[in-house]
């Protein structure tokens, strides 16, 4: 490669990285109170909640804390992509205008996911640590989530 080469690929790549901050994503960031959340229709304790939103609602809410990064692209991208997914199979603050069967099928999924170490995704507890769940936190969850399903 010459050196001249070598130069156009970089402006070119630099110029590309410019150009990507110019297509910031939507926020999911709804100030007007949710009705249909979770906590408004079941019983959530405080601490239940306090997880759930420290390590699950970036995700699966209507409201995103965003970080630093979201600014960066490609990196604010590839969250907005989790948690459009996220949203989709799972919103917390939508959760009552789901069916009965759909919610006791949320729940149980709640539950698996966090046995088999799935929820919150590994890429992003790398990031934000808080939201790792320790043991205690996982187990809290869990008996929480199979309560709540057997009174539906
Ligand atoms: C960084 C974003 C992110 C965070 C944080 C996160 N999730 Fe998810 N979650 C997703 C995405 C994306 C999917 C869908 C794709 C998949 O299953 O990997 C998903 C799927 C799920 C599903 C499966 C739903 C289905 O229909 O299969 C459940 C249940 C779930 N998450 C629960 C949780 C719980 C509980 C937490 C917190 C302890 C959590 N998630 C944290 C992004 C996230």
């Amino acid at each position: 490669m010459t050196p001249t080469t070598r130069k156009k690929i970089l402006l070119g790549t630099l110029a590309a990285i410019i150009a990507m901050q110019f297509f910031q994503p939507a926020l999911n960031i709804h100030s007007h109170p949710t009705h249909t959340a979770i906590e408004k229709h079941f019983d959530v304790p405080a601490d239940v909640q306090q997880i759930l939103k420290t390590s699950c609602y970036d995700c699966h809410s209507n409201n995103t804390q965003y970080p630093w990064y979201f600014k960066l692209q490609p990196l604010g991208w590839w969250l907005d992509h989790h948690i459009e997914e996220g949203k989709e199979h799972l919103n917390f603050d939508e959760f009552a205008t789901y069916t009965a069967d759909k919610q006791k099928h949320k729940l149980e999924e709640v539950v698996e996911t966090i046995q088999r170490h799935e929820m919150p995704l590994k890429s992003y507890t790398l990031v934000h640590r808080d939201a790792q769940l320790n043991s205690t936190q996982q187990q809290q969850l869990i008996k929480w989530a199979q309560q709540l399903q057997q009174r539906l």
